[in-house]
Protein backbone atom coordinates (compact mmCIF):
# COMPACT_ATOMS: atom_id res chain seq x y z
CA UNK A 1 0.00 0.00 0.00
CA UNK A 2 2.93 2.35 0.64
CA UNK A 3 3.27 3.13 -3.08
CA UNK A 4 -0.42 4.05 -3.28
CA UNK A 5 -0.08 6.31 -0.23
CA UNK A 6 2.85 8.08 -1.85
CA UNK A 7 1.04 8.41 -5.18
CA UNK A 8 -2.04 9.89 -3.53
CA UNK A 9 0.08 12.33 -1.48
CA UNK A 10 1.75 13.38 -4.73
CA UNK A 11 -1.57 13.79 -6.54
CA UNK A 12 -3.15 16.00 -3.88
CA UNK A 13 0.16 17.58 -2.91
CA UNK A 14 0.89 18.81 -6.42
CA UNK A 15 -2.56 20.43 -6.59
CA UNK A 16 -3.12 21.60 -3.01
CA UNK A 17 0.25 21.81 -1.26
CA UNK A 18 2.89 22.54 -3.89
CA UNK A 19 6.29 23.27 -2.39
CA UNK A 20 7.86 26.47 -3.58
CA UNK A 21 11.62 26.87 -4.12
CA UNK A 22 12.15 27.92 -0.50
CA UNK A 23 10.58 24.75 0.97
CA UNK A 24 12.37 22.51 -1.54
CA UNK A 25 15.62 24.24 -0.59
CA UNK A 26 14.94 23.55 3.11
CA UNK A 27 14.68 19.82 2.37
CA UNK A 28 17.89 19.95 0.35
CA UNK A 29 19.72 21.84 3.10
CA UNK A 30 18.48 19.40 5.77
CA UNK A 31 19.65 16.51 3.64
CA UNK A 32 23.07 18.03 2.92
CA UNK A 33 23.54 18.79 6.63
CA UNK A 34 22.85 15.13 7.41
CA UNK A 35 19.61 15.74 9.32
CA UNK A 36 17.33 12.68 9.46
CA UNK A 37 14.36 12.84 7.04
CA UNK A 38 11.75 12.94 9.81
CA UNK A 39 10.10 16.30 9.20
CA UNK A 40 6.39 16.38 8.42
CA UNK A 41 5.31 15.73 4.82
CA UNK A 42 4.16 18.66 2.72
CA UNK A 43 0.54 17.51 3.19
CA UNK A 44 1.04 17.49 6.97
CA UNK A 45 2.81 20.85 6.73
CA UNK A 46 -0.17 22.21 4.84
CA UNK A 47 -2.47 20.74 7.51
CA UNK A 48 -0.53 22.64 10.22
CA UNK A 49 -0.67 25.77 8.05
CA UNK A 50 -4.46 25.38 7.80
CA UNK A 51 -4.79 24.84 11.56
CA UNK A 52 -2.96 28.12 12.18
CA UNK A 53 -5.35 29.86 9.77
CA UNK A 54 -8.51 28.17 11.07
CA UNK A 55 -7.69 29.01 14.70
CA UNK A 56 -6.48 32.48 13.69
CA UNK A 57 -3.47 31.73 15.85
CA UNK A 58 -1.08 34.59 16.58
CA UNK A 59 1.16 32.77 19.04
CA UNK A 60 2.35 29.27 18.21
CA UNK A 61 4.61 27.01 20.26
CA UNK A 62 6.48 24.17 18.58
CA UNK A 63 8.45 21.59 20.57
CA UNK A 64 10.99 19.98 18.20
CA UNK A 65 12.36 22.15 15.37
CA UNK A 66 14.79 19.92 13.46
CA UNK A 67 15.53 21.97 10.31
CA UNK A 68 12.43 24.12 10.69
CA UNK A 69 10.37 22.62 7.85
CA UNK A 70 7.16 22.44 9.92
CA UNK A 71 8.06 25.78 11.53
CA UNK A 72 8.14 27.46 8.14
CA UNK A 73 4.76 26.03 7.10
CA UNK A 74 3.20 27.38 10.31
CA UNK A 75 5.07 30.71 10.22
CA UNK A 76 3.74 31.34 6.73
CA UNK A 77 0.15 31.05 8.01
CA UNK A 78 0.65 33.66 10.75
CA UNK A 79 -0.48 37.26 10.44
CA UNK A 80 2.32 39.86 10.23
CA UNK A 81 2.43 40.33 14.01
CA UNK A 82 2.19 36.59 14.72
CA UNK A 83 5.06 34.68 16.31
CA UNK A 84 6.17 31.08 16.61
CA UNK A 85 8.45 29.95 19.41
CA UNK A 86 10.22 26.72 18.48
CA UNK A 87 12.38 24.59 20.78
CA UNK A 88 15.37 22.49 19.74
CA UNK A 89 18.00 20.72 21.85
CA UNK A 90 20.58 20.01 19.15
CA UNK A 91 22.87 22.99 18.34
CA UNK A 92 23.65 21.75 14.84
CA UNK A 93 19.97 21.28 13.99
CA UNK A 94 19.17 24.69 15.46
CA UNK A 95 21.90 26.25 13.34
CA UNK A 96 20.53 24.61 10.18
CA UNK A 97 17.01 25.69 11.14
CA UNK A 98 18.19 29.26 11.65
CA UNK A 99 19.69 29.32 8.17
CA UNK A 100 16.50 27.81 6.72
CA UNK A 101 14.29 30.44 8.42
CA UNK A 102 16.45 33.19 6.96
CA UNK A 103 16.41 31.67 3.48
CA UNK A 104 12.63 31.28 3.67
CA UNK A 105 12.26 34.88 4.89
CA UNK A 106 10.31 33.98 8.05
CA UNK A 107 13.06 34.78 10.57
CA UNK A 108 11.17 37.80 11.96
CA UNK A 109 8.25 35.60 12.97
CA UNK A 110 10.30 32.79 14.49
CA UNK A 111 11.86 32.68 17.95
CA UNK A 112 14.16 29.64 18.01
CA UNK A 113 15.28 28.55 21.49
CA UNK A 114 18.19 26.20 21.85
CA UNK A 115 18.06 23.84 24.82
CA UNK A 116 16.22 20.90 26.33
CA UNK A 117 12.53 21.66 26.03
CA UNK A 118 11.99 20.67 29.67
CA UNK A 119 14.41 23.47 30.61
CA UNK A 120 13.10 26.02 28.12
CA UNK A 121 9.40 25.52 28.88
CA UNK A 122 9.65 26.54 32.57
CA UNK A 123 11.71 29.60 31.65
CA UNK A 124 9.15 30.59 29.00
CA UNK A 125 6.45 30.23 31.66
CA UNK A 126 8.45 32.21 34.23
CA UNK A 127 9.01 34.96 31.66
CA UNK A 128 5.25 35.21 31.10
CA UNK A 129 5.37 33.89 27.52
CA UNK A 130 2.09 32.95 25.91
CA UNK A 131 -0.67 32.13 26.19
CA UNK A 132 -0.14 30.14 23.02
CA UNK A 133 -3.06 29.64 20.64
CA UNK A 134 -1.61 26.49 19.09
CA UNK A 135 0.99 24.03 20.39
CA UNK A 136 2.66 21.45 18.13
CA UNK A 137 4.43 18.72 20.11
CA UNK A 138 6.96 16.92 17.91
CA UNK A 139 10.22 16.33 19.83
CA UNK A 140 11.50 13.33 21.81
CA UNK A 141 8.44 11.22 22.39
CA UNK A 142 9.42 9.98 25.85
CA UNK A 143 8.68 13.42 27.32
CA UNK A 144 5.25 13.78 25.70
CA UNK A 145 3.34 13.55 29.04
CA UNK A 146 5.41 16.45 30.41
CA UNK A 147 5.09 18.42 27.17
CA UNK A 148 1.34 18.02 27.32
CA UNK A 149 1.30 19.44 30.85
CA UNK A 150 3.39 22.41 29.74
CA UNK A 151 1.08 22.99 26.78
CA UNK A 152 -1.82 23.24 29.24
CA UNK A 153 0.12 25.62 31.50
CA UNK A 154 1.09 27.82 28.59
CA UNK A 155 -2.35 27.70 26.97
CA UNK A 156 -5.73 29.38 27.44
CA UNK A 157 -9.29 28.20 26.92
CA UNK A 158 -9.47 27.33 23.23
CA UNK A 159 -5.80 26.49 22.73
CA UNK A 160 -5.34 23.74 20.16
CA UNK A 161 -2.74 21.05 20.85
CA UNK A 162 -1.36 18.67 18.21
CA UNK A 163 0.89 15.75 19.15
CA UNK A 164 2.71 14.13 16.23
CA UNK A 165 3.68 10.48 15.71
CA UNK A 166 1.33 8.82 18.17
CA UNK A 167 0.43 5.78 16.03
CA UNK A 168 3.78 4.49 14.75
CA UNK A 169 2.41 1.76 12.49
CA UNK A 170 0.02 0.70 15.22
CA UNK A 171 2.68 0.09 17.88
CA UNK A 172 0.72 2.33 20.24
CA UNK A 173 -1.79 -0.43 20.97
CA UNK A 174 0.89 -2.71 22.44
CA UNK A 175 0.25 -2.36 26.18
CA UNK A 176 3.26 -4.54 26.91
CA UNK A 177 5.71 -2.60 24.74
CA UNK A 178 9.02 -1.83 26.41
CA UNK A 179 9.79 0.98 23.97
CA UNK A 180 9.96 4.26 25.90
CA UNK A 181 8.28 6.14 23.04
CA UNK A 182 5.28 3.82 22.97
CA UNK A 183 4.95 3.81 26.75
CA UNK A 184 5.16 7.60 26.91
CA UNK A 185 2.62 8.07 24.13
CA UNK A 186 0.24 5.76 25.99
CA UNK A 187 0.78 7.66 29.26
CA UNK A 188 0.26 10.95 27.44
CA UNK A 189 -3.00 9.68 25.94
CA UNK A 190 -4.24 8.40 29.30
CA UNK A 191 -3.38 11.75 30.85
CA UNK A 192 -5.34 13.44 28.11
CA UNK A 193 -8.30 11.12 28.59
CA UNK A 194 -8.68 11.92 32.27
CA UNK A 195 -7.71 15.58 32.08
CA UNK A 196 -10.73 17.70 33.06
CA UNK A 197 -9.83 20.45 30.60
CA UNK A 198 -8.75 18.48 27.54
CA UNK A 199 -11.01 17.23 24.79
CA UNK A 200 -9.21 15.15 22.18
CA UNK A 201 -9.23 12.72 19.31
CA UNK A 202 -6.53 10.74 17.51
CA UNK A 203 -6.40 10.44 13.73
CA UNK A 204 -4.42 7.78 11.88
CA UNK A 205 -2.60 8.95 8.77
CA UNK A 206 -0.95 7.31 5.79
CA UNK A 207 1.10 9.03 3.12
CA UNK A 208 4.59 9.90 2.05
CA UNK A 209 5.75 9.47 5.67
CA UNK A 210 4.24 6.01 6.10
CA UNK A 211 1.59 4.96 8.63
CA UNK A 212 1.37 7.15 11.71
CA UNK A 213 -1.03 9.66 13.22
CA UNK A 214 -1.57 12.57 15.52
CA UNK A 215 -3.61 13.60 18.53
CA UNK A 216 -5.67 16.76 18.20
CA UNK A 217 -6.94 18.37 21.40
CA UNK A 218 -8.57 21.54 22.58
CA UNK A 219 -8.07 23.08 26.02
CA UNK A 220 -11.40 23.89 27.64
CA UNK A 221 -12.01 26.54 30.29
N1 LIG B 1 8.93 19.47 13.72
C1 LIG B 1 10.00 19.08 12.82
C2 LIG B 1 10.54 17.72 13.14
C3 LIG B 1 11.07 17.57 14.54
S1 LIG B 1 12.00 16.08 14.77
C4 LIG B 1 9.46 19.08 11.39
O1 LIG B 1 8.42 18.44 11.18
O2 LIG B 1 10.07 19.68 10.50
C5 LIG B 1 12.22 16.14 16.49
C6 LIG B 1 13.26 17.17 16.96
O3 LIG B 1 13.15 17.26 18.39
C7 LIG B 1 14.69 16.76 16.65
O4 LIG B 1 15.34 17.76 15.89
C8 LIG B 1 15.34 16.60 18.01
O5 LIG B 1 16.69 17.04 18.08
C9 LIG B 1 14.46 17.47 18.88
N2 LIG B 1 14.51 17.12 20.30
C10 LIG B 1 14.74 15.89 20.82
N3 LIG B 1 14.74 15.95 22.16
C11 LIG B 1 14.52 17.24 22.49
C12 LIG B 1 14.44 17.93 23.73
N4 LIG B 1 14.59 17.31 24.90
N5 LIG B 1 14.21 19.27 23.70
C13 LIG B 1 14.06 19.91 22.53
N6 LIG B 1 14.13 19.30 21.32
C14 LIG B 1 14.36 17.99 21.30
C1 LIG C 1 10.72 10.47 14.25
C2 LIG C 1 10.36 11.69 14.80
C3 LIG C 1 9.36 12.44 14.24
O1 LIG C 1 8.97 13.63 14.76
C4 LIG C 1 8.72 12.01 13.08
O2 LIG C 1 7.74 12.78 12.56
C5 LIG C 1 9.08 10.81 12.51
C6 LIG C 1 10.09 10.04 13.10
C7 LIG C 1 11.79 9.65 14.86
O3 LIG C 1 12.35 10.08 15.88
O4 LIG C 1 12.06 8.58 14.34
MG1 LIG D 1 7.04 14.23 13.93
Amino acid sequence: MKNTWIRVDEYFGDLLAPEDDALRQVLRTNNEAGLPPICVSRMQGKFLFLLVKITQARRVLEIGTLGGYSTIWMARALPAEGRIVTLEVDPKRAEVAGRNMLAAGVQDRVDLRLGRALDTLPSLHAAGAGPFDLVFIDANKENNPEYLEWAVKLGRPGTVIVVDNVVREGKVTDAKSRKVDVRATRRMTELMARHPRLNATALQTVGAKGYDGFVLAVLES
